[in-house]
């Protein structure tokens, strides 16, 4: 995610933003710039790259002035580049933002704004942000704090913005919705921040805006706070905060895998945002929309991959084979390069990457487009490599995933491949309007009951100190739930390392039955949409061998309660969106036994986070 910093007071400016700057590097980001205001001009540097980067850069411009605002870009419009760098001018010179998060309908914003004479150097969301404020000021002759309230009631989307008017150089106006941001409150000075680790060393006291609040910050004067949608007064909740630097890195969370498995309510929502328009029964998906054709006229889609993603690939073969009725393979992107596959124009080739790094992957849509196909890439990060070799693509806006396993990248991946399946359903006429209709408003739901899926978290931890010292283990699912058994087994082995093989339920007769006794836990995820009672008599098979069965089951499931030795609700869903919820008691599973058993689950031992080698 974007960071933003910010500060107003008696200090030097530049130090303090730098530094905080840096202190939200572990947000993950590919630009940095900064802005000061010096008493008389604006002195404005950004950069594609580090903070680094940009201190070198800033060398360039004078550093003087005690107000300023800084900001590291993690890119969801626009390339990396310096361009598309914040903060960003408005047109006049006289206003600069910066922005973490997303504005949904900033293309027919733009449009306005173009018709009424702006220009745009950058394709951000930012940039039109700004031009729409200075608008709004300009034909309403309101002062800075005013026009950003009128301007953010005609955006749609998410927003932690600080906003500065070279015409009133005494305050910094602040809003959030959807996106943190904090204010802290120093002796005659002010701190803004994504986080509070760029100001706690200087002040514990914060306030934390809550969502559709802004704030005109003001040199010796009390925080004025406001309510975005009508401009009424709300009160600040002074916090005094007893975190430390790493517990605010990770959220107060022990480590960012966790973070990022209670991430995944707003990640999913991230990803779907300005995509699934339930209401208006729309899914807007341009790189889909721009190919269409080749899509629907696709002898098959292959899919590529590695790891997780390969994983969600096996859960998207289900979706678009049962939903789309389009053929789907589905290919380990390490085998595949390798094979000298049957490749044609008439293939579309799906490239899944968390990295946008993976050099098997990489070297599995060289050979694809080479081969003549059309790739498509799904992608967690702007601009990454992947993302640019692939013809077109979808990012899942996940947000930065800095723990090495999977977590938030999975259902992400999985939620764009849904929509992307639905899509295709849609055009093919496949699929009944009440049908898609059902589709799409449940997709909605998906991140509250994800939600009510990590209340389970408490019950789970107890069944890892049950498990955490088993040597081996076996994951069992049918059809949707194949996929996420091999992925709960991955989670399990690569952060925990007890050894942990993933089946398909029914391939238990074929021979690892044979490794059924007391001594073995088998997770079998028995949720009642898809193929239950053949599940339940894979259940008994294992019970009348002795095996220990932890079952992920379906809210008020009975019958698998009397069977199991343990078992783990989630909410009733969709069959093929179930994945998107039988994984969360899997991966919390995995986290718990990992701590537990004293491993480092954040950088679990002989892996990387991106493997960019083969
Ligand atoms: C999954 O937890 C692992 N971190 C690993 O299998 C990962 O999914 C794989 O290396 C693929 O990475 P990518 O999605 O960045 O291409």
């Amino acid at each position: 995610m974007c960071g933003i910093v910010g500060y107003i007071g008696y200090r030097d400016a530049f130090p303090i933003i730098i530094k905080g700057l840096q202190r939200l590097e572990y947000r993950g980001y590919d630009s940095a710039g900064i802005a000061l205001f010096d008493g008389s001009q604006i002195n404005l540097s950004k950069t594609k790259g580090k903070v680094e980067d940009l201190k070198n850069k800033a060398k360039g411009i004078s550093q003087k002035g005690s107000i300023g605002i800084g900001h590291t870009r993690w890119a969801t419009h626009g390339v990396p580049n310096d361009v598309n760098s914040h903060p960003h001018y408005s047109n006049s010179g006289k206003l600069v933002i910066i922005h973490n998060g997303i504005i949904e309908n900033y293309e027919a914003v733009k449009q306005e704004l173009t018709k009424r004479g702006y220009t745009f150097k950058s394709d951000t969301d930012t940039e039109v942000l700004v031009n729409l404020i200075e608008e709004v000021k300009k034909t309403e002759d309101v002062k800075l704090g005013k026009a950003v309230q009128i301007a953010l009631n005609q955006v749609v989307g998410a927003y932690a913005i600080a906003v500065f008017d070279i015409e009133k150089p005494d305050e910094i106006v602040v809003a959030k919705l959807g996106s943190p941001l904090a204010i802290g409150i120093g002796d005659n000075e002010f701190f803004i921040a994504s986080d509070a680790s760029p100001f706690i060393e200087f002040t514990n006291n914060a306030v934390y805006l809550e969502d559709e609040e802004m704030a005109i910050i003001r040199l010796g004067k009390e925080i004025k706070l406001r309510k975005i949608k009508d401009d009424s007064v709300a009160y600040p909740r002074i916090l005094e905060l007893q975190m430390n630097l790493e517990e605010i890195e990770k959220g107060g969370y022990d480590h960012f895998m966790l973070k990022e498995i209670y991430e995944q309510p707003r990640a999913i929502k991230d990803t779907y945002r300005g995509r699934l328009l339930a209401d208006q029964g729309l899914i807007r998906m341009a790189g889909i929309d721009q190919n269409m054709e080749k899509f629907l006229n696709a002898n098959r889609i292959i899919i590529v991959a590695c790891g997780t993603s390969w994983h969600a690939g096996l859960v998207a073969e289900y979706i678009f084979e049962d939903l789309a009725r389009i053929p789907v393979e589905v290919e380990y992107a390490s085998e595949f390069r390798y094979r000298n596959p049957v490749i044609t124009d008439k293939d579309v080739v799906i490239a899944i990457s968390q990295s946008g790094e993976t050099a098997d992957t990489l070297a599995a849509i060289k050979l694809a487009k080479e081969k003549g196909a059309f790739v498509f890439g799904v992608c967690n990060v702007v601009g990454s490599t992947i993302a640019r070799e692939t013809d077109a693509g979808a990012y899942t806006h996940a947000g930065p995933e800095i723990g090495v396993a999977s977590t938030k990248a999975f259902t992400t991946q999985i939620t764009v491949l849904t929509l992307i399946a639905l899509k295709l359903a849609k055009a093919k006429g496949v699929f009944s309007e009440s049908r898609y209709h059902e589709y799409l408003t449940e997709l909605e739901t998906i991140p509250s009951k994800v939600e009510r899926s990590l209340e389970s978290n408490p019950l789970i931890e107890i069944i890892a100190d049950v498990y955490k010292d088993s040597t081996n283990c076996l994951y069992l699912g049918r059809g949707y739930n194949f996929p996420v058994a091999l992925e709960g087994a991955l989670k399990l082995k690569e952060i925990s390392y007890i050894h942990a093989e993933g089946y398909p339920a029914a391939e238990m007769k074929h021979g690892p039955i044979a490794l059924i006794d007391e001594h073995m836990p088998v997770f079998v995820i028995a949720t009642k949409k898809g193929h239950y009672e053949k599940v339940v008599s894979n259940i008994q098979e294992i019970k009348s061998r002795k095996g220990k069965i932890i079952a992920i089951v379906t809210e008020g499931d009975e019958q698998v309660r009397d069977l199991a030795d343990h078992v783990i609700e989630v909410p009733e869903t969709l069959e093929s969106l179930t994945p998107l919820l039988t994984t969360i008691p899997l991966q919390l599973l995995s986290y718990h036994i990992a701590v537990m058993r004293g491993c480092n689950v954040d950088q679990p031992r002989n892996l990387a986070k991106s493997v960019t080698v083969e």
